[in-house]
C-alpha cells in the first residue's frame, strides 16, 4: 500500500495542535499552539477561554502544519480529530473544523480517542526509530493533567483494543503536580516547574503516607452492570485485579505541611514576584525558593513517582506483561522516566516513552492513532459529536 498522509487535529484541552503523519510512522510536521499564557493568571485551565483560544488558533495552526509538511488541503489522504475525552467546548472547535474540511475536500474523517492518541505516541516514536515489533501483552500507563489510567493493550486485526485495569479515584497525577505547584506559589503548569526544582531539594525530607484505597470503585460497579445489561463483557472481567490511584490525599498533606510550618506569607511573596516576571527561568525560581520549599517539592515528586512506578510494576507482574508504555504529559518528568527505566530493567521489563514533545498533548499522536482506522476504513459519520467523557476500549 502506498503512503498515507493523515492530517491530525487536537483541541481537547489547552493546546491547539495540528500535524501531518505519514503512514502512522513518521512525523512530517507537528504544530502546537499552547494557551499557557492565557490560563496562567488563573492557575489552571478556564474552559471558556480555552474554547475562544482554539477558535483563534485552529485555522493558522492547521495551515502551518500543512505548509511545513509540504502538503496542501487537497493532498492529504484523511483528516483525524480528537473526539474526547476533554473539555466539550474545546473539542467542538477541532471537530467542527475537521468536519468542515472533510466535507469540503471530500476526504475521509476519522474520530480518535485522546487516550488512544497518547498510547500511539509511543508506537509512533518507536516506528521512527525503526522498531515495529512489540512484545505482547502491553501495559500502558497514560498519565497526564486529566488522566491516570492503566490499560492492557492488544492488537485486533488492523486495530487495537484496550482494557482498563486502573484509574485515578480522584485527582490525576498531573493535576496533583499543578495544584501543589499553585499551592506553593510556583505558577502554572506545575509539572515542568516541579521537575526542574526537585533536584535542588532533599526528596527524603518530608514523609507522605502512601495513598490508601479501601473501597471498590462504584464507577466500575456501574460500568459492569451497564455492560451486563447490554450483554457486554462478562462478570469475570470485573473480578480481574485493579490497580487504582489516588492523589488528592497528598495534595491535602502538602497543604497541611504549609499551614503547620507557617509558609503562607513567603508563598504569597513568591507568587507575586514570579508573576511579575514575564517568563521566569530556573534561576528566578531558585532565587525565590527557600530550602524548606525545595525539600517539600522534591519529596512530593518522589512520593508521586514511587506510587506511579510501584503500582504500575505491580500491575505488570499481576498481568505478566512483556512491555510497558508510559505516556501523557507527566511522562515528560525526568525522575519518573529514570525510576521506570531503573526499576523496569531490574525486572527485565522494557519500558518505552514518547520523546518529550510527543508526551504532552499534540496532534501527531492523533494522526498516528488514526492510521489503523484508515487502513480498516473505520471512518466517522459526519454527525458524530464531541464526547467529554469518552471511554477507551
Ligand atoms: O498530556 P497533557 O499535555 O494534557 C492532558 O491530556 O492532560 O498533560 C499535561 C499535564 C499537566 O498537568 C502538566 O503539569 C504535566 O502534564 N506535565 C508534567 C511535566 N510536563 C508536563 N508533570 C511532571 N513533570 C513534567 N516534566
Ligand atoms: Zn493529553
Amino acid at each position: 500500500m502506498s503512503d498515507a498522509y493523515i492530517l491530525g487535529i487536537e483541541s481537547s484541552c489547552d493546546e491547539t495542535a495540528a500535524a501531518v503523519v505519514r503512514s502512522g510512522e513518521q512525523v512530517v510536521s507537528n504544530i502546537v499552539a499552547s494557551q499557557i499564557a492565557t490560563h496562567q493568571p488563573y492557575g489552571g485551565v478556564v474552559p471558556e477561554l480555552a474554547s475562544r483560544e482554539h477558535l483563534r488558533a485552529i485555522v493558522p495552526v492547521v495551515r502551518q502544519a500543512l505548509v511545513e509538511a509540504n502538503q496542501d488541503y487537497k493532498s492529504v489522504d484523511a483528516i483525524a480529530v480528537t473526539q474526547g475525552p476533554g473539555l466539550a467546548g474545546a473539542l467542538l472547535v477541532g471537530i467542527s473544523y475537521a468536519k468542515a474540511l472533510a466535507f469540503a475536500l471530500d476526504k475521509p474523517l476519522i474520530a480518535v480517542n485522546h487516550l488512544e492518541g497518547h498510547i500511539h505516541a509511543v508506537l509512533l516514536e518507536e516506528r521512527q526509530k525503526g522498531n515495529y515489533e512489540q512484545q505482547f501483552p502491553v501495559l500502558a500507563l497514560v498519565v497526564s493533567g486529566g488522566h491516570t489510567h492503566l490499560y492492557l493493550a492488544a492488537r485486533k486485526g488492523q486495530g487495537w483494543t484496550y482494557e482498563n485495569i486502573g484509574h485515578t479515584r480522584d485527582d490525576a497525577a498531573g493535576e496533583a503536580f499543578d495544584k501543589v505547584a499553585k499551592l506553593v506559589g510556583l505558577g502554572y503548569p506545575g509539572g515542568p516547574i516541579v521537575d526542574r526544582l526537585a533536584p535542588h531539594g532533599d526528596a527524603t525530607a518530608v514523609k507522605f503516607p502512601p495513598a490508601q484505597i479501601k473501597h471498590r470503585d462504584r464507577r466500575v460497579h456501574r460500568l459492569d452492570n451497564h455492560r451486563k445489561e447490554n450483554g457486554g463483557e462478562s462478570e469475570v472481567e470485573s473480578d480481574r485485579p485493579r490497580f487504582d490511584f489516588s492523589y488528592s490525599g497528598i495534595k491535602t498533606a502538602v497543604l497541611r505541611y504549609v499551614e503547620v510550618h507557617d509558609m503562607q506569607r513567603s508563598i504569597e511573596m513568591r507568587r507575586q514576584t514570579l508573576a511579575s516576571i514575564a517568563k521566569p527561568k530556573l534561576e528566578h525560581y531558585l532565587a525565590n525558593c527557600d530550602k524548606r520549599t525545595l525539600d517539600l517539592v522534591a519529596s512530593f515528586q518522589r512520593a508521586i513517582v514511587e506510587d506511579l512506578v510501584g503500582k504500575t510494576l505491580t500491575a505488570a507482574r499481576a498481568y505478566d506483561v512483556a512491555t510497558l508504555f508510559v505516556t501523557g504529559g507527566v511522562a515528560a518528568n525526568s525522575e519518573l522516566r529514570r525510576t521506570f527505566e531503573r526499576d523496569g530493567a531490574q525486572e527485565g521489563l522494557p519500558v518505552y516513552f514518547p520523546s518529550r514533545p510527543l508526551s504532552t498533548d499534540n496532534a501527531a499522536m492523533i494522526a498516528a492513532a488514526a492510521y489503523p482506522k484508515f487502513l480498516a476504513k473505520d471512518f466517522a459519520a459526519m454527525d458524530f459529536s464531541a464526547e467529554a467523557g469518552l471511554v477507551l476500549r
